[in-house]
């Protein structure tokens, strides 16, 4: 199936990132948020990246122009009646996913692919809220979407070769590196990831170590572009308690206990950068 129209649902961070690299391919996009506010927060991020593109000589005006007119507001879940492709970015919420897919479920054409970029919840229990479960699969970008080249890409229990094929055949054309894995909590990224970053969390509240030393010696030993309590800052403290309660849940197994030192700073609103605190400060 050729994909021309895209609908992002969410325009935050991650699904503001996600309608930008789709525009960039020549993709239609529309950027559907509740409120319009968010989407003119998603616009603006987008036209700051793509401004910072025409400043380093990699596009010129006339793109950026071209780029930011594929992208149309939306703020109505209807406006998927003509949608090739609708890829959620929202809350991470299983109640407000099943909500939208099954809204989604009933406006999208038949052919349409109904894509989630959860960073961990079951995509099969999300396709269980509609009747297209065949069409409904995992696209998990990371974050920042522009800059990281992976795509996961997850199958559902019931997600087809053909829908796999060509999801990932849309991936290449975002120039991105599509990966595919299967169903189970936090599928590859976020089962080895998060434990990592779960693990440091311990050492510092054991004392091992300081946050800055702990950082140094897995971004300088392990040549990690960032320091694991740094990179916990930049994902979300809560995003990362969230997701170790979903392995833990999933699995069943004590070695997916969440920290008690994470749960302390959630609490306390400490969500990392976003909030201005979290392992650091941020002015
Ligand atoms: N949006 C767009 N572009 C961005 C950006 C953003 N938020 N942040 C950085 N960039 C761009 C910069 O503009 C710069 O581009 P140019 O080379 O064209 O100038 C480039 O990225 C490098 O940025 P910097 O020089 O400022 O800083 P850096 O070299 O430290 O790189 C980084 C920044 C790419 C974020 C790097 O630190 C990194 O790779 N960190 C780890 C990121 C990571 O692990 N992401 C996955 C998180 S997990 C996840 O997303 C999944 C989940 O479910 C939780």
């Amino acid at each position: 199936m050729a994909i021309q129209n895209v609908m992002v649902i969410g325009a935050g961070q991650m699904g503001s990132g996600i309608a930008q690299v789709c525009a960039q391919a020549g993709f239609n996009v529309k950027l559907n948020d509740m409120k319009q506010e968010a989407f003119d927060r998603g616009i603006a991020a987008i036209t700051k990246n793509l401004a910072r593109n025409v400043e380093k000589g990699r596009l010129s005006e006339e793109e950026k122009t071209a780029i930011l007119g594929r992208i149309t507001p939306s703020l109505d879940l209807n406006d998927a009646h003509d949608a090739d492709i609708v890829i959620e970015a929202a809350v991470e919420n299983m109640e407000i996913k099943h909500t939208i897919f099954k809204t989604l479920d009933e406006v999208a054409p038949k052919h349409a692919i109904l894509a989630s970029n959860t960073s961990s919840l079951p995509i099969t229990e999300i396709a269980a809220a509609t009747n297209r479960p065949e069409q409904v699969i995992g696209m998990h970008f990371m974050n920042p979407v522009p800059v990281m080249k992976l795509v996961e890409i997850i199958r559902g229990l019931a997600t087809t070769d053909e829908v796999y094929k060509t999801v990932e055949e849309m991936t290449v054309k975002l120039s991105k590196t599509p990966v595919e894995c299967n169903d189970f909590p936090g599928f590859v990224s976020n089962r080895i990831l998060m434990p990592m970053i779960n693990e440091a969390i311990f050492t510092l509240q054991d004392g091992v170590a300081s946050k800055e030393a702990i950082d140094d010696i897995m971004r300088l030993g392990m040549n990690h572009p960032m320091g694991p309590l740094q990179l916990a800052d930049f994902i979300g403290l809560d995003t990362c308690l969230y997701i170790m309660e979903v392995l833990h849940e999933g699995f069943g197994d004590s070695k997916y206990r969440p920290s008690p030192l994470l749960r302390q700073y959630v609490k306390a609103g400490w969500l990392g950068k976003k909030t201005g605190r979290g392992f650091y400060e941020y002015s």
